[in-house]
């Protein structure tokens, strides 16, 4: 297929650069830090490594593929790009997930290493071994296939950051069935969606889990996606963590306990092709149908084991690891079940919030385990700036030795307090760009090689090729800015969207011929490393979370009261972006006749409701009228402006230049 033939507009009318604020500080920062020679003697990753994978990327890859994994049938073929943008990586060898992860490590004498440390919010918390874990995922696996499913059957997940959370995706693994897991956040509207495409056949889900200080319930919320017509899910399996009632349809739900812990812990994992779906996962694109990106199972985890060990440092026998995403995000999926465990690491999982029963929870956390490497994102170390920087004073937090960020870009004065609060002026910290559509880290610095800088991710990792282009696909000088394309394929890149072959087509690949694009802008700085300056379509950045302007914008014009809505991600000093809202009211329908402050409640529930309360606006506006191009198109640019506080920019190509008038004079009139 001619990728460059598919036609599709995937920037907006913002142009990479301008609504990013803060770039020309970013373009005059000079703080360097260079590695420690104490750091670089011992570092995993050497300067080596750039010149080993330039020389001949696809046997780089597979030299990597052939140390971090154990394959049942080695490969012979490393690279097949023939179809691209379809890609196939080592595919005619056969392996496992769940045995790289768990069973060979038992095999190698090291199954009473931890490989869980689990801290429940409420302050319980247990803690498995690699045997622990063997055991365990061969029950659930035993389990699984009792309930009837099978290689190459999906199972949705949907469960609270618990050790079962873990081993249901390990189990889901070492049957073969592709797992899809649902962030709790998620609403039931999100979830039932997200099975039906998927066509799931179990569901796994808690009865609740605890969150800032209470049981709160998850599976009403898989009793009412059920109720909106599921046909494939022919059972729900419910793990007890909180105790609280559950309603039970006897036809359908099954009890974790009575199922799984009186499995046979006996269990032969499948070899699976090195192309079979390990998982999907959906993400928000620029339409209002998120897309299942699906990933596959010898590149990805070669990828996954490579970047943790490299860009972590990670020493097994020693480190004490903790990521504090949640398993419902790819950031979970490869760097605290796939990567850390196939590398053997010990490592942290807290249930809870940063700041239950207290704001210095996270820090008491890491002195406790003594954690050695923390990954974290951007808004919770702006969160934790706020709070003070006393907090973390008062825990010893010495054990530390590798800080890194990952899901937006991370300002430079946040880098620096992470740096001289968390790290103690002493650890490297690497700043990790990558997608749930990379599956792994692309774009990092290496600790121990590279000298870093404050808020710039820098430098594509050995053996992964990227560029800033401008708008006819140029690779842009140093000291420029465009676009952020990929220009290789990757071990671990997404094999396509669930189902839809050709939005996956359109949507990554046909904006520059050849290439990937990405959606992010970037700039290339004097040196030639990259600054990642945010998106460039219609995809917010909320607290490290991708949301789409369009899916909240159908969720709003759902809603009875609402004619119209346009969405922007403004500005914010903690999550980075935030959802603003303008809507246009339909005066026949009751909303016109409520006050401001009801109808911001009244939307804001309701966009929990159908997409989850990540979702929530941080601010409705009612208005009288959308700025709109001649053609139709929404100027969000313009709604960003006003929703930042900022004059107004470049009207003229509005079909009517007075829309912006009217809007600032309704937003200042008083009620
Ligand atoms: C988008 C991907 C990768 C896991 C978490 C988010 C932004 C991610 C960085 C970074 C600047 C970053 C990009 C990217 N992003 N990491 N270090 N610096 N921006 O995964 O939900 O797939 O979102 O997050 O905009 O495109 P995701």
């Amino acid at each position: 297929m001619d990728v460059a033939a598919q036609e599709v507009v995937l920037v907006t009318d913002t142009p990479p650069e301008s609504h990013e604020p803060g770039l020309e500080n970013l373009l005059t920062e000079d703080r360097r830090f260079p590695p420690t020679p104490e750091f670089a003697d011992q570092a995993n990753a050497q300067r080596g490594l750039y010149a080993w994978a330039n020389a001949d990327r696809p046997s780089f890859w597979a030299e990597q593929a052939r140390e971090l994994l154990s394959w049942e049938k080695p490969f012979e073929e490393v690279l097949d790009w023939s179809k691209a943008p379809f890609v196939r990586w080592f595919a005619d060898g056969t392996l496992n997930a769940a045995y790289n992860a768990v069973d060979r490590h038992v095999e190698a004498g090291i199954g009473d290493r931890v490989a869980l440390h689990f801290e429940g919010e409420d302050g319980t918390g247990r803690s498995l071994t690699y045997a622990d874990l063997q055991r365990e995922v061969s029950k659930a696996a035993n389990a699984f296939t009792a309930l009837g499913v099978g290689t190459g059957d999906r199972v949705a997940i949907y469960l609270p950051l618990i050790p079962e959370a873990v081993i249901t995706m390990l189990a889901c693994a070492r049957i073969g069935a592709p797992h899809s897991v649902v962030f709790g956040g998620f609403s039931a509207e999100a979830l039932s969606t997200r099975i039906n495409d998927a066509q799931a056949k179990l569901v796994v889900t808690a009865d609740g889990g605890y969150r800032r200080g209470s049981a709160s319930a998850l599976k009403p919320a898989v009793d009412e996606a059920l109720t909106k017509g599921t046909p494939s899910v022919e059972h729900v399996l419910v793990v007890q963590r909180t105790g609280q009632d559950v309603a039970w349809n006897d036809e359908l739900d099954v009890w974790w306990s009575d199922v799984v812990d009186t499995a046979s812990d006996q269990h032969t994992p499948v070899a699976v092709e090195a192309e079979h779906p390990l998982f999907i996962l959906y993400t928000s694109g620029t339409t209002g149908k998120p897309k299942g990106i699906f990933h596959t199972t010898g590149g990805y985890l070669t990828q996954a084991a490579y970047t943790h060990r490299n860009v972590f440092d990670l020493k097994p026998e020693t480190d004490v690891y903790w990521c504090t995403a949640d398993i419902g995000w790819i950031t979970g999926h490869t760097y605290v079940v796939y990567g850390p465990l196939i590398n053997g690491a010990t490592q942290v999982i807290y249930e809870g919030t940063p700041d239950t029963p207290h704001r210095g929870r996270w820090w008491e956390i890491i002195e406790k385990y003594k954690v050695s490497i923390l990954y974290t994102a951007p808004t919770a170390i702006r969160t934790c700036m706020k709070w003070g920087e006393e907090i973390p004073g008062k825990f010893d937090l010495s054990s530390l030795r590798v800080l890194g960020s990952v899901g937006e870009p991370i300002n430079p004065e946040a880098w620096m307090w992470y740096r001289r609060v968390i790290g103690g002026d002493r650890t490297p910290i690497v700043d990790t760009w990558w997608q749930t559509e990379t599956g792994g880290i692309m774009i990092s610095p290496l600790p121990g090689v590279t000298e870093t800088k404050p808020g710039s991710a820098q430098v594509p990792l050995p053996g992964i090729a990227a560029d800033v282009v401008d708008d006819d696909a140029q690779s842009v000088p140093n000291g420029s800015g465009g676009y952020l394309v990929l220009t290789e394929p990757w071990p671990a890149m997404l094999r396509g969207i669930w189902g839809d072959p050709d939005r996956y087509v359109d949507t990554y690949w046909s904006r520059f011929r050849g290439l990937y694009f990405a959606g992010d802008g970037a700039k290339k700085d004097a040196d030639g490393d990259i600054w990642l300056l945010g998106r460039v379509d219609d995809v917010m950045n909320v607290s490290g979370h991708r949301l789409s302007t369009t899916e909240i914008e159908s969720a709003l014009v759902s809603h009875p009261w609402v004619a119209e809505a346009a969405v922007v991600g403004a500005a914010d000093e903690t999550t980075g972006q935030a959802v603003v809202a303008f809507v246009i009211l339909r005066g026949d329908a009751g909303g016109g006749d409520q006050d401001a402050d009801a109808v911001q409640t009244e939307l804001r529930n309701h966009v929990a409701k159908e997409i989850g309360p990540i979702a929530k606006p941080r601010q409705i506006l009612v208005v009288a009228e959308l700025p709109k191009t001649r053609s139709g198109k929404i100027m969000r640019r313009l709604l960003r402006d006003v929703a930042e506080n900022r004059q107004v920019g470049d009207a003229t190509t509005l079909a009517d230049s007075s829309v912006m008038d009217l809007i600032a004079q309704g937003l200042s009139a008083p009620g």
